[in-house]
């Protein structure tokens, strides 16, 4: 899937226009992104990232990483992820940078997702939905969560087996056994459950377009 990947995010150069600040997601087909992004650094002003880990690998290749409240309303955000339905909605969250990928949507006039097929579903759920809690509230939202869906969360771990911790400081629960027939009325329940941060759920704010990688890649 790797070569997918990297069509599909060579492909959304196409949508970077001259003195852009670009929104940049996270995780390994945005890499790709990253990686096209550094050939034409110089038509662009900077980024912002949406992880400790994007931030690193723009600014290895000579890109400026700027402060989202300094930026204003971005025109493109390019991101990946975890599942893509055929109205756009998303699940996203797998590389646990779902909440500032949230922000930078949500602040981006234009949502670029890239994915490759395998990413493509008729109804998102299949793929554990990440819920990033405040870690006193997981055992909290872990029940209401239960209670309202029938899913079942895991508190996702780290490979030394310690809870994974997020560039905000707080867990990540993955929702399991979950068919999300109405995205955006379950986004909305869970955000009311005290101590959730954010949900995976890209409903409210789809992407505007999704490319998926293949040769040639499809634009949807
Ligand atoms: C990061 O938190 C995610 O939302 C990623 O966008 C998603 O996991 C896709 O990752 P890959 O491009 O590595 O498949």
């Amino acid at each position: 899937m790797s070569e997918a990947k990297r069509l599909a995010g060579e492909k959304a150069i196409d949508y970077v226009e001259d003195g852009m600040i670009v929104g940049v997601g996270t995780g390994s087909t945005v890499a790709y992104f990253i990686e096209a992004l550094g050939r034409i650094k110089h038509r662009i002003q900077g980024a912002v990232s949406s992880s400790e880990q994007s931030s690193e690998r723009l600014r290895a290749l000579g890109i400026e990483v700027l402060d989202l409240n300094s930026t204003g309303t971005l025109s493109l955000y390019v991101d990946g992820a975890d599942e893509c339905d055929p109205h756009k909605r998303l699940i996203k969250g797998g590389g646990a940078a779902l909440t500032r990928e949230k922000i930078i949507a949500e602040a981006s006039r234009r949502f670029v997702c890239i994915v490759d097929s395998a990413k493509r579903v008729d109804v998102l759920g299949r793929f554990p939905l990440p819920v990033e809690v405040i870690p006193m509230a997981r055992s909290l939202v872990a029940r209401e969560i239960l209670g309202m869906t029938g899913g079942q969360p895991v508190w996702r771990q780290s490979e030394d087996g310690k809870g994974v911790v997020t560039d905000n400081g707080n867990a990540i629960l993955d929702i399991h056994g979950l068919s999300i027939v109405d995205p955006v009325a379950l986004e909305s329940a869970i955000n009311q459950i005290p101590g959730v941060v954010s949900v995976g759920l890209f409903a409210r704010r789809a992407a505007d377009v999704v490319i998926v990688g293949g040769e040639p890649p499809t634009v949807l």
